[in-house]
C-alpha cells in the first residue's frame, strides 16, 4: 500500500499510538505529508474549545431570549423606543410653545426681543442662508423662494411662516419649481429655534406684518 491510502489517523492502531503519545505529553506529528508539510495531531486547548462552545451556546441563549421568547428588546426595538420618546418630547415642546404663541406675540414679543432675533439670525446664517441667501433674496430665486419679496406663498400670517419652516413643504405640493423644503422642526431645529428664526424673518420684513403690530 502506498502512503496516500494508508492515512495513519484513520487506522485504530494509529489512534491508539497518538493517545499514548498524548498521555505522555508528547507532540504527535501525523504521518502524512504533502508538499513537505506535515500536521500536528493535537487536541485543541480547553480555553480555545471553551470560546468555541461558549459562542455557540451564547447564540442559542441570545436568539431564544431576544427573538423566540421576546423577553428582551432587540437593538432595533431599543432604537425605535428612543426615537419615539424623542418625538414625543418634541411634540410636547412644540405644543407648549404653541400654547403661548400666536400671530400677535410673534410680532410684538418674539420679533422685538433682541436676544431672540439675534439667536434667529445665527440660525439663519448657519442653516438657511445657503438656499435663501444672506440677503434673503435666494440668490435671485435660483435656490429657494426669496424671503424679502413681500410674498408668503404658504400664508402671510406670522404663524403661517412659522408653520412652513417647522413643517416644510406640505405634502402634495410641488414646492418651488420642484424644489421642496424640509421640515426644520423635524430635522435639526427645536420648536423654539424655529420660532427664533421666524422672529428674525419677521423683524426684517416689518411691512409685511404691520397689521399685527400693537
Ligand atoms: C436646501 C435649501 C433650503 C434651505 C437650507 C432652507 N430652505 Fe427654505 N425653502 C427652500 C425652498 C426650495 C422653498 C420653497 C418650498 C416650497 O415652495 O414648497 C423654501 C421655502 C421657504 C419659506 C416659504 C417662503 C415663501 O415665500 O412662502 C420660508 C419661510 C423658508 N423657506 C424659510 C427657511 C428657513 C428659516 C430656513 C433655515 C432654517 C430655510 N428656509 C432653509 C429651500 C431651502
Amino acid at each position: 500500500m502506498d502512503k496516500m491510502e494508508q492515512d495513519p489517523i484513520t487506522s485504530n492502531e494509529a489512534i491508539k499510538r497518538a493517545d499514548y503519545a498524548r498521555e505522555k505529553g508528547e507532540i504527535v506529528l501525523r504521518e502524512h505529508e504533502y508538499d513537505g508539510i506535515q500536521e500536528y495531531d493535537q487536541k485543541l486547548p480547553n480555553w480555545w474549545l471553551f470560546t468555541l462552545w461558549g459562542a455557540i451556546a451564547a447564540f442559542f441563549i441570545y436568539y431564544t431570549l431576544y427573538y423566540t421568547l421576546d423577553l428582551l428588546p432587540s437593538s432595533t426595538q431599543v432604537m425605535d423606543q428612543r426615537v419615539a420618546k424623542i418625538e414625543e418630547q418634541r411634540a410636547q415642546a412644540l405644543k407648549a410653545l404653541l400654547d403661548n404663541m400666536d400671530d400677535s406675540s410673534l410680532v410684538n414679543d418674539w420679533a422685538t426681543d433682541t436676544a431672540v432675533v439675534s439667536a434667529g439670525e445665527g440660525i439663519y446664517t448657519s442653516m438657511c442662508a445657503a438656499c435663501h441667501g444672506a440677503d434673503l433674496a435666494a440668490n435671485g430665486g435660483t435656490t429657494g423662494r426669496a424671503l424679502n419679496d413681500g410674498e408668503w406663498h404658504y400664508g402671510a400670517k406670522p404663524m403661517d411662516v412659522f408653520k412652513i419652516i417647522n413643517e416644510g413643504t406640505p405634502e402634495g405640493s410641488n414646492g418651488y419649481n420642484g424644489l421642496k423644503m424640509v421640515a426644520w422642526g423635524k430635522s435639526g431645529l427645536s420648536a423654539e429655534q424655529v420660532a427664533q428664526v421666524t422672529a428674525y424673518l419677521i423683524s426684517l420684513n416689518p411691512d409685511d406684518f404691520k397689521e399685527y403690530k400693537k
